[in-house]
C-alpha cells in the first residue's frame, strides 16, 4: 500500500511558525516521524508540500494510479478551496485530512472545512500524530476492502 502525505502552505516552517499553536519541531522531523511510522505498520509514503494551490491539485491528480489513498493537511488552504475538494472528488482516492491544531477551538473562519467533504476521516488537534492515526485508518480501510 502506498499513501501519498500532502501539505499546504506554511507547513515548511513547522518550528518556526506560531510555535504555541504548532509546536517545535519542524517539517524534517514531522517526516522522519511518519516515514517510521509507515515503516512500523508496512507501508509506503510519498511526500508533497506546497504554498500554491494549484501546484496541490496537479499533485492530488498525479496520485491517480501512483497511490492507494492521500493523507492531506491543506492548511489554510483547507477553509478556502472549492479546487482541492473537487480535485478529491474527481481522484477519488481514499482520503484522510489531519489539522495539527485543533481548528474548532480557533478562530471561526477555520470552522469550515472544504476538503474535509471529501475525506472519510478528519484527525484534528492530535499534533504530529495525526497524520500516523490518518495511515493506520486509510491500512485498515483498504485491508478491509471497505468502499466509500
Ligand atoms: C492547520 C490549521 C489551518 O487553519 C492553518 O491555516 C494551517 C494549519 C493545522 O494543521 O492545524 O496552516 O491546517
Amino acid at each position: 500500500m502506498r499513501f501519498l502525505v500532502m501539505n499546504g502552505p506554511n507547513i515548511n516552517l513547522l518550528g518556526l511558525r506560531e510555535p504555541g499553536i504548532y509546536g517545535s519541531e519542524s517539517y524534517a522531523d514531522l517526516l522522519q516521524k511518519i516515514e517510521a511510522h509507515a515503516k512500523a505498520i508496512g507501508v509506503e509514503t510519498g511526500f508533497f508540500q506546497s504554498n500554491h494551490e494549484g501546484a496541490l491539485v496537479d499533485a492530488i491528480q498525479a496520485a491517480r494510479g501512483e497511490y492507494d489513498g492521500i493523507v492531506i493537511n491543506p492548511a489554510a488552504y483547507t477553509h478556502t478551496s472549492i479546487a482541492i475538494l473537487d480535485a478529491l472528488k474527481a481522484v477519488a482516492l481514499p482520503a484522510v485530512e489531519v489539522h495539527i491544531s485543533d481548528v474548532r477551538e480557533r478562530e471561526e473562519f477555520r470552522r469550515i472545512s472544504y476538503a474535509g467533504m471529501a475525506c472519510e476521516a478528519s484527525f484534528i488537534g492530535l499534533g504530529f500524530d495525526g497524520y500516523l492515526r490518518g495511515l493506520d485508518f486509510l491500512k485498515e480501510r483498504l485491508a478491509s476492502g471497505k468502499k466509500a
